[in-house]
């Protein structure tokens, strides 16, 4: 039976569409369970539904707490039982109870070089810090937001002429390569996540510095 994931979004979906291209590339190895989306407007929902992929979409009631919320969350999570949940533009914020609970199938896709820049508008702060490299990071998570163990990056070279907008677009690029190369490397078991020791073997043996895009496609 192939690797069951579940994907979580709230947006555009790109990272959700790099997923599922390598999913129907790839039906031995990769399945695409659910889409679940905390936004109903969310254009990643068209993209699961396009692929025949069930989608849940939950929505925050007004006032109502974040673990009430993610315990909807979890419910739904376990009627597909999934051997792995991504975290791809999902903007949400999870309750410590949550990201215990799936502490060791929960990954997610940063737009920096962790632990440099965790939070929004990462692009315009690695600009404005006059940084000359910038990144993408794809890790386990933990109770703190964009913490963590990483598991793998890829970088690029800032240009003098790099705004905003054209660091999103070259770091999206980089998305759609390392979260299905990491997401394939974990089904097939090349990478192991023991979180109580909050250790990641890979290859068996003890990973001391996250992987890069060369490495996972080997
Ligand atoms: C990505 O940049 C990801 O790193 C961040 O949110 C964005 C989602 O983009 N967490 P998309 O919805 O996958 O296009």
């Amino acid at each position: 039976m192939p690797f069951g994931i579940v994907v979580m979004v709230s947006g555009f979906g790109s990272n959700l569409q790099a997923l599922i291209d390598f999913a129907e590339a790839n039906p031995q190895t990769l399945c695409i369970r659910a889409v679940i989306s905390n936004q109903n407007t969310s254009y990643a929902l068209e993209r699961a539904k396009k692929a025949n992929i069930p989608i849940q979409v939950i929505t925050a009631l007004p006032n109502q707490r974040r673990e009430d919320f993610d315990e909807k969350l979890t419910a739904t999570l376990n009627t597909y039982q999934p051997d792995l949940i991504v975290l791809a533009g999902f903007m949400r914020i999870l309750s410590a109870q949550f990201t215990t609970h799936w502490q060791d199938r929960l990954i997610n896709i940063h737009p920096s070089l962790l632990p440099k820049y965790p939070g929004l508008n990462t692009h315009q702060r690695v600009i404005d810090a006059g940084e000359s490299t910038h990144g993408v990071s794809v890790h386990y998570v933990n109770a703190q937001v964009d913490g963590g163990p990483i598991v793998a990056q890829a970088q690029l070279q800032l240009d003098p002429k790099d705004t905003a907008e054209s660091l999103a677009k070259r770091i999206q690029l980089l998305e759609h390569q390392l979260l299905p190369a990491v997401v394939n490397a974990i089904a097939t078991h090349k990478i192991h996540y023991n979180h109580k020791q909050a250790s990641i073997q890979w290859l068996a043996k003890p990973l001391l510095r996250p992987l890069n895009l060369d490495e996972l496609k080997l």
